[in-house]
């Protein structure tokens, strides 16, 4: 795994987010309530145009901050995470909401860095005040239940979503005991 630091998405990168976005296949596997979402790129599934999905990241940025996880050594963005500032803000029922949303696209999976990823959205969210975040994952989706276990998740519950159909493990990770940080 090369270095990756959370960089805000903007429009000079608009063309790398097109090619983020291109790697996901259109038949997804459903790992949001929207199957059209791709995690961490919430509503650009609403947009046909990419800017105009940036002025929207722009107009949400006292709510939700998108951060796109950006590989230096090759100037290629390998994932995406959004950190919702409030469970309310999460657009889903507030007993499914988590503070955070994220993907690694295809070709750069299994290499490290979700965790990693996520380690550094914590930071962003311990600077922005939180003690203490939820994140939940589908109980069946075991590269995301091992990225938040790996940094410092406790397991709070396992629900279902009659609507839904979905399986959701919840967990909380605490900042003060996160030595990750
Ligand atoms: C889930 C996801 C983010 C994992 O990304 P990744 O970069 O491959 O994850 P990492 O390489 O950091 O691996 C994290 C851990 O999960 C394990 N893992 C990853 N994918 C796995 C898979 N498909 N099956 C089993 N284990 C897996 C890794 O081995 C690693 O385990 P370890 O801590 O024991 O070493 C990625 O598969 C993805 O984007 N999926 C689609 C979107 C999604 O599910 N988002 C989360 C919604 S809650």
């Amino acid at each position: 795994m090369s270095e990756i630091k959370l960089i805000k998405p903007s429009a000079e990168y608009t063309e790398k987010i097109a090619e983020y976005r291109a790697e996901f296949p259109a038949e997804r596997e459903r790992v949001t309530y929207d199957p059209s979402r791709i995690p961490g790129m919430d509503y650009l599934e609403k947009y046909d145009k990419i800017l105009d999905w940036l002025q929207f990241c722009e107009n949400m940025s006292d709510k939700l901050t998108w951060y796109m996880a950006f590989r230096e050594s090759d100037s290629k963005i390998v994932g995406f995470i959004v950190f919702r500032h409030k469970l309310e803000y999460d657009d889903d029922d507030i007993e499914f909401a988590s503070n955070f949303g994220y993907s690694v696209c295809p070709s750069e999976r299994g290499k490290g860095y979700a965790k990693e990823q996520l380690r550094l959205g914590l930071q962003k969210a311990k600077a922005f005040g939180l003690d203490k975040v939820r994140i939940i994952c589908r109980d069946i989706n075991i590269g995301s239940n091992k990225t938040i276990l790996a940094n410092s998740g406790v397991h709070v519950d396992t629900i279902h979503g009659e609507k839904s159909g979905l399986n959701v493990n919840r967990y909380d990770i605490q900042m003060s005991i996160n030595n990750m940080l």
